[in-house]
This record gives structure tokens, C-alpha cells and sequence, in this order.
């Protein structure tokens, strides 16, 4: 047999009505903070994640999904291609090609897979699914304003809410700007240059070519080391300690509650400024259901124009985890208003027609039967899709014009007139 490839996954239903639920619940969350969708190809050029995400982070140096085109024509010959791992260096290279700011589009969002080659576990997947968003904009925009990050932050503080998740963490922190990381590196590097020998092979060449990518290490026995190694939060200079107060002074006047983490500095190399990461108890060690942070340098690095941005990806299959337990798929599945069963030779014919009146005048959830099954059967199958009505269609109903409709938890059995059907399926006859 023919399995999915490890690390995938099929979405079946009825989970797949959550996960319609989480995006639908994020679209209108997102609508009235006038975000616009933007959708970007699921492969890009290795390049862009190499600048973009950095050489050094684990994402690019380990968990890519890269080959080189086997194309044809002489410009895609040996192009190396990546299955993205994110979606922020996509939405930011799209957004410097078509040069958005100049329709003054800079509040977008993206909802799609992303790939990476993690050793697979609950919680992570090498395909998973992100919903993803940003504000970019050139500094005239605001864009690099603390507003845009505190905007952004109570507006996840406002989708996990209308999603019914209350217990999440928020760990905030600014990892500060070039300018505080050349001093911040240089005190790493001093701080790892008597110890980086005891550590794992990694972390020897992170102290040397990024240091600050010593804080992703995983490995247990490294990380006494780590801890007391400094922390950005004394590096930070003037605007950047100014402008992570008063993020932080809006979320307490806005009401949403966070916890200052100064170890936290995010995998990808990015960053700049406000970072955070949304925690949930219920996950386990994979426990992150959603990251992101400022990036005001990115589009620079990708050849753009100056263009301050922040944004964050919500991890979809760690959300719809932690959601699960609270709400079952079945509990926001729209289930058939009514089953029909059309009872003996020609029957079906007369069924479609009934089946398209209802479903197009009152938008109703019809199941449709066939003519071949006994009664009994299309009661079992009524019962299995969950139907509330069972609508019965044979000679007689049809000469009559009015039909059998059996209400399926009482047993209540009426004649419906067919001009009342629709209604009295609705509950409003
Ligand atoms: P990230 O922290 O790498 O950030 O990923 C964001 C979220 O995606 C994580 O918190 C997690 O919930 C989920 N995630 C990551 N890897 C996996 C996996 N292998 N399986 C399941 N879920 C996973 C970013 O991707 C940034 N682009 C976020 C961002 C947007 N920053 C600024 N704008």
C-alpha cells in the first residue's frame, strides 16, 4: 500500500470543518482590521530564503526541501528551487516586484502550506499549514511605528478569543536593531570564545559565523552554558528601548496581557525589534502555536526599497490541535437539513428536481438518496449523514404534490405540500 510521505498528513473529515472554521474565523478577524489576502507560489527561489530567512538558521541550513530545475529552457536550467518553509519572504519579495506600496497595499495576509524537513512528531510536520500576516509599508506609512506591533499583537489576542482558546501565553521581546546586535554579537562571542569547546558541533560554528543562533541549540547539555550567557535586553539602545516601552504600553492600556521573555530571539535571522511567541499548555514540547516579530531590514536584504515591516504565522495544525479538545469538528460541521429517498422505478428523476428547488431557494444541505434502495436502507444512510429531515419521494407524494417529511429525533412524521417544504425544513412553518 501506498502511504503519504512521512511527515504529511491527509485532513479528513469532519476535522477538515474545523480547520474551515479556524480560517473562515481568521478571515473576518483579519477583515476588520483590513487585511487583504495575497497568495504566493508554494516554491520560490532558494535564494530568497537563503537571504531572506539567513545561511545560518536551522530552517535554511537543515530542514529545506531544494532541487535544482531540470527545465528546459536555458534560464531555468540549474536554477535551485525551495519548497518555502515560510511565508514572509515570499509576501515581502512580491510586494518589492509589484511594487505594492505604491497602491498602498501593506496589511496582507496568506493562509497555504509550508514545508520543512523537521523530524516529524505531534505538533510538527514537514508539511504544515500557516496563516500568515503582515503590515509592510515604506517608513512614511507608519509601518515601523510600535502602534503596528501592538495593533497586530491584540489582534491575535482577538482571534484566539473568537476561537475560544483562552489560555495562551504571549512571551514578548525586542531583539533590538543592527546597530545593538553588532554589540550584542561581540559580547556572545566573547562570552562563547572559553566555552564554545564544550558544546555541540553546531553551536561551535554558530559562535563564530552568527552567534546568536546559539539560543535555537536544542541540545540538553548546552544549555546550562546558554543561560548564562548575556541577554539582548542590555544591548538594546535608546529608540529601540523606547520603542518596545511603548508596545508595550499599549497592550497594557488595550488589556492584553504578555510576559517579557529576553531569551526569546526567534529562529529566523530577520528579526529586528519586537519578537513574541503565542504558547499553549495543552501542546507538549511543540508547544509555540504562533510566532513572529518585526523585520525592518528584510526587504533591504531582498533588494527592495526601505520598507519596516511585522507580521507573524499562526502554526494551523498546532492551533486546530489545541482547539480540538474543546471543540469537536462535529460541533461546527454543517450537517443535512434533510435526506431524500426516493422510493421506487422513476423516482429519482423527481427527486433531483426537489433536491435542486431546495438547495438553490433556501440554501439548504440536502443528501440525495436513489431510487434503487429500500426504505430502510435510506433511513440507515439518513441516520449516518446525521440528516434532521427525511423526505420521502414515491408515486403517490408525487401525484399528490406533497410529501412525507419525518422530523428524525422525534419520529414525527407530517405531509408537507411541496410550496411548504423548504420552509418547514428551515423550522419557520
Ligand atoms: P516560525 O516560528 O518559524 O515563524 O513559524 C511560525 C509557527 O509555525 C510556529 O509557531 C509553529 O506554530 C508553526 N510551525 C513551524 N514549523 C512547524 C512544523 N514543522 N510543523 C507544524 N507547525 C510548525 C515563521 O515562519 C515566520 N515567517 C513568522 C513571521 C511572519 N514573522 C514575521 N512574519
Amino acid at each position: 500500500m501506498i502511504k503519504s510521505p512521512r511527515g504529511t498528513r491527509d485532513l479528513l473529515p469532519p476535522d477538515t470543518a474545523l480547520w474551515n472554521f479556524v480560517e473562515s474565523t481568521a478571515r473576518d478577524v483579519f477583515r476588520a482590521y483590513n487585511f487583504q489576502e495575497i497568495r504566493t507560489p508554494i516554491f520560490e527561489s532558494t535564494e530568497l530564503f537563503s537571504r531572506g530567512v539567513g545561511e545560518e538558521t536551522d530552517i535554511v541550513s537543515k530542514e529545506m526541501f531544494t532541487w535544482e530545475d531540470r527545465g528546459r529552457a536555458e534560464s531555468d536550467k540549474g536554477q535551485s528551487l525551495t519548497l518555502r518553509p515560510e511565508a514572509t519572504a515570499g509576501i515581502v519579495r512580491a510586494y518589492i516586484e509589484h511594487k505594492l506600496a505604491d497602491r498602498g497595499l501593506n496589511k496582507l495576509y496568506c493562509i497555504g502550506p509550508m514545508f520543512r524537513r523537521e523530524r516529524p512528531q505531534k505538533g510538527r510536520y514537514r508539511q504544515f499549514y500557516q496563516i500568515d500576516a503582515e503590515v509592510i509599508g515604506p517608513p512614511s506609512s507608519g509601518s515601523d511605528s510600535p502602534a503596528r506591533d501592538a495593533e497586530i499583537l491584540e489582534m491575535l489576542a482577538t482571534l484566539l478569543d473568537r476561537l475560544g482558546i483562552t489560555d495562551w501565553n504571549l512571551e514578548l521581546n525586542s531583539v533590538g536593531c543592527p546597530n545593538d546586535r553588532a554589540k550584542f554579537n561581540e559580547a556572545l562571542r566573547a562570552a562563547l570564545e572559553p566555552v564554545k569547546d564544550k558544546m555541540c558541533v553546531d553551536c561551535q560554528r554558530r559562535a563564530v559565523t552568527n552567534p546568536l543562533r546559539v539560543f535555537d541549540c536544542k541540545v540538553p547539555e548546552d544549555q546550562p552554558i546558554i543561560e548564562k550567557l548575556p541577554r539582548i535586553s542590555h544591548f538594546l539602545d535608546e529608540p529601540c528601548r523606547k520603542h518596545f516601552e511603548e508596545v508595550k504600553q499599549i497592550l497594557r492600556a488595550v488589556g492584553v496581557d504578555f510576559h517579557e521573555n529576553d531569551r526569546l530571539v526567534r529562529g529566523l535571522d530577520y528579526y529586528t525589534r519586537t519578537a513574541f511567541e503565542f504558547t499553549h499548555g495543552a501542546l507538549g514540547a511543540q508547544n509555540a502555536i504562533l510566532g513572529g516579530g518585526r523585520y525592518d531590514g528584510l526587504s533591504e536584504a531582498l533588494g527592495g526599497p526601505p520598507a519596516p515591516g511585522i507580521g507573524f504565522a499562526i502554526g494551523e495544525d498546532r492551533l486546530v490541535l489545541s482547539l480540538q479538545e474543546k471543540t469537536p469538528a462535529e460541533s461546527v460541521l454543517r450537517k443535512p437539513d434533510v435526506y431524500i429517498a426516493p422510493v421506487g422505478a422513476g423516482m429519482n428523476v423527481e427527486s433531483a428536481r426537489l433536491a435542486r428547488e431546495l438547495r438553490r431557494t433556501e440554501s439548504l444541505v440536502v443528501d440525495l438518496g436513489d431510487e434503487s434502495f429500500r426504505l430502510k436502507k435510506s433511513f440507515e444512510l439518513a441516520t449516518k449523514a446525521g440528516a434532521r429531515f427525511i423526505l420521502i419521494v414515491g408515486e403517490n407524494e408525487v401525484k399528490a404534490n406533497a410529501f412525507a417529511l419525518k422530523n428524525h429525533a422525534t419520529g414525527e412524521q407530517i405531509e408537507v405540500p411541496r410550496a411548504d417544504l423548504a420552509r418547514r425544513i428551515k423550522g419557520i412553518a
